[in-house]
């Protein structure tokens, strides 16, 4: 069994840090740390974790680790993945790999500098969802023919839009492209083994104005073209009123795919005094539960077997890259090359 330890325990951490330790019996969640102390008794009372640590150095120096999560934010993230890779810590790190494009070449240099002996993979858990890999075996296997178009919407639930507001008047998320969109950036180079050349990207804040303050995006649209021409419409945004509301469309010369066009939270259909109604999924835990536990079963089985993981460092890089390239165009109003 592999020991593993989790830096940051909010609500990607925590995630993380329950499914290792309820859902995945190939790890054992030893450590954790957090600069908050209740996280700390949390991961204690609640997860069972022996040791619990406020410095981050002192769990990778102490912990005698196989490999960690990073689930800390995107502003510390660049530094402790390079301290563990460095310290030879096989290490799994949240999306996005940094806030900027220079921070996270550091992190490429470090994972390639040490790939032979310590693995890296970034979360990109859309990658290990049973769906989009479905689609991909169909788009692979030629059933839709070539890529024409694809739209893509990522919304979350207007149920965390408050919370939003208050995290953007004293946080940097780095923006709506690269907080959000950066999903469905790395799922279309995924799917289409194609690169983006060219975006426009505008955004609006009708349902909470003050975003404009503070730089920040209720929704935001991103027009763009792949380097083979085919066209992509991303759609993200933290106000969708009835759920999370995560589609992807992808139009092919022979054929469609719609995963989750209608985003149901499961195969259950209500009958009561407001008609006929499914329920939709309710947020990213919920709508990509078994997708977070595959990609870290994934990432273990890479570490066991010696093979390199397929969302790397440099995935990051490309999909940051062009998260940033949206955010100029938003900025500067015109289309720019990727
Ligand atoms: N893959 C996904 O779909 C997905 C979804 C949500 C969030 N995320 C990513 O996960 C990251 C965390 O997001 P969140 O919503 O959980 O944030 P959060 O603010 O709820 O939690 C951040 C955590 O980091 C810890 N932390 C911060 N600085 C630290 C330090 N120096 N040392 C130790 N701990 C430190 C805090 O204690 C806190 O527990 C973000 O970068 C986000 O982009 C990914």
């Amino acid at each position: 069994m592999l020991r593993v330890g989790i830096v940051g325990l909010g609500r990607m951490g925590k995630t993380h840090a329950q499914n290792m330790v309820n859902h995945i019996p190939e790890v054992k969640l030893v450590a954790a740390c957090s600069i908050f102390e209740e996280e700390l008794l949390y991961a204690k009372e609640y997860l069972g974790v022996e040791n619990t640590y406020s410095s981050f150095e002192k769990m990778i120096d102490e912990a005698k680790l196989d490999f960690v999560v990073i689930a800390a934010g995107a502003d510390v993230r660049p530094s402790m993945i390079c301290y563990a890779m460095e310290k030879g810590i096989h290490t799994f790190a949240e999306k996005p790999l940094g806030l900027s494009e220079e921070d996270i070449k550091k992190v490429v240099e470090v994972v390639e500098k040490y790939k032979d002996r310590v693995k890296f993979q970034v979360g990109f858990m859309r990658r290990f969802d049973a769906d989009y890999l479905y689609a991909k075996e169909k788009i692979e296997s030629g059933e839709i023919g070539s890529i024409v178009y694809i739209r893509a919407y990522g919304i979350d639930p207007s149920s965390g839009l408050d919370s939003f507001v208050n995290f953007a008047k004293n946080s940097n998320s780095g923006g709506i492209y690269h907080d959000m969109a950066i999903h469905d950036i790395d799922l279309i180079r995924w799917l289409t083994g194609c690169e983006f050349s060219k975006v426009w990207a505008v955004g609006a804040n009708f349902a909470r104005p003050e975003l404009d303050e503070v730089g920040e995006l209720e929704t935001g649209i991103v027009q763009a073209q792949l380097n083979n021409g085919a066209m992509v419409h991303l759609v993200v945004g933290r106000n969708a009123p009835h759920g999370y509301q995560v589609e992807t469309e992808i139009m092919g010369t022979k054929g469609w795919l719609r995963i989750a066009g209608v985003p149901e939270k499961n195969l259950v259909t209500i009958y009561d005094h407001t008609g006929v109604r499914r329920e939709c999924s309710a947020n990213f835990p919920e709508r990509f539960k078994k997708a977070f536990i595959e990609e870290i079963v994934g990432f273990a089985r890479c570490i066991k077997e010696n093979r390199n993981p397929q969302a790397s460092a440099q995935d990051g890089l490309i999909a940051t890259r062009v998260s940033l390239v949206c955010q100029q165009s938003l900025q500067e109003g015109i289309i720019k090359e990727c």
